[in-house]
């Protein structure tokens, strides 16, 4: 078999960090051969895996609450558009585009374990809320010996347990959009409104649709310490959104499965059902870096409303 061969299968099985190698050919011949014997060991094993139970394991994963209760924190560990650098960026960028005075009362919306609210918790009085028990709980260990305090609150985006309280509310890293349906993902906005002062802010940080589409690889393996993970990218038309499958080989040998959707909005959609929950865009930004303005290429749709009327 020549080195041609291995090169085409390595691409089309499509291993993120040997991708661009192989492109550039950046690696040796008997390093491509070895990894490619290890991808179709793995994809050989899936398969015959498939055959016999995966589909008996299936999880019906509504409203992702099964990925980000059990995988979201695992998976996101090494991811470094989590890291220090991207969430100090992303804080210098809340402060500057929402221009509070100090002690304003900011809402982290979907806070994870906090990243945002820690740094944002020097200057702001802030609140944090979120579904997941255990993020949470990491939230309230990192925030144990500081000076300043955090109000935690384990709920619902969909109900805020607060009404007219907030200078701002902030939505990072694609938090929204995680429900079927899109009466749901417009209670959040309503809820959002409604936990909002008259002339309030949002952020809200969403994944630029088309560019992403384009991107984003269709099926690849990632390796997380000794697991083995097969994510299949996919987006579905017709319910206008990402749907992520995850087949996971932890480091026991057992085969895992889990899976989360996030709906993909192109400005128009979101400016709609930004108005329909009471919101005017003021402003939209392509990245936290340097308050990149927005254009069809940008990695991200960052978008800046302000709550113009109450809802009901
Ligand atoms: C992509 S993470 C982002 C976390 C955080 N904003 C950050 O940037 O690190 C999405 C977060 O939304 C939370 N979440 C998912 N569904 C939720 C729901 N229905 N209500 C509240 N939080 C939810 C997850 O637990 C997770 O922490």
């Amino acid at each position: 078999m020549n080195k041609n061969y291995f090169q085409s299968f390595l691409l089309r099985t499509s291993i993120p960090s040997l991708y661009h190698k192989v492109k550039q050919k950046a690696i040796s011949q008997s390093y491509l051969i070895k990894m490619s014997k290890k991808v179709l060991k793995l994809n050989i094993y899936l398969y015959i895996i498939s055959l016999y139970g995966i589909k008996n394991n299936m999880i019906l994963n509504k409203n992702n609450r099964e990925y980000f209760q059990n995988w979201y924190l695992k998976l996101s560990k090494d991811d470094k558009r989590l890291g220090t650098k991207r969430t100090k960026q992303d804080v210098e960028f809340i402060k500057k585009v929402l221009k509070l005075p100090k002690n304003s009362r900011i809402l982290d919306l979907c806070c994870g374990h906090g990243r945002h609210s820690i740094l944002l918790a020097k200057q702001y009085s802030i609140t944090g809320l979120d579904i997941n028990k255990e993020a949470l709980g990491i939230f309230k260990k990192n925030i144990k010996n500081k000076k300043f305090k955090i109000n935690l609150i384990e709920s619902d985006m969909r109900e805020i347990p607060f009404k007219e309280k907030f200078d701002a509310v902030l939505n990072m890293y694609t938090s929204f959009g995680y429900f079927e349906k899109d009466k749901d993902n417009l209670k959040v906005l309503k809820s959002i409104n409604k936990s909002l002062k008259l002339n309030g802010k949002l952020i809200l940080d969403l994944r630029n649709k088309r560019p992403y589409h384009k991107k984003v690889l269709p099926k690849y393996w990632m390796k997380l310490k000794n697991n083995y993970i097969l994510m299949e990218n996919d987006y579905n038309d017709k319910k206008n959104q990402e749907e992520v499958k995850l087949i996971i080989i932890d480091n026991k040998g057992r085969i895992l499965k889990t899976n989360f959707f996030v709906k993909s909005y192109t400005v128009s959609e979101i400016k709609k059902l930004l108005n329909k929950a009471g919101f005017s865009i003021i402003k939209k930004y392509g990245s936290t870096e340097n308050t990149d303005i927005y254009t069809k290429k940008s990695e991200r749709l960052i978008i800046l409303a302000e709550k113009k009327r109450r809802i009901n």
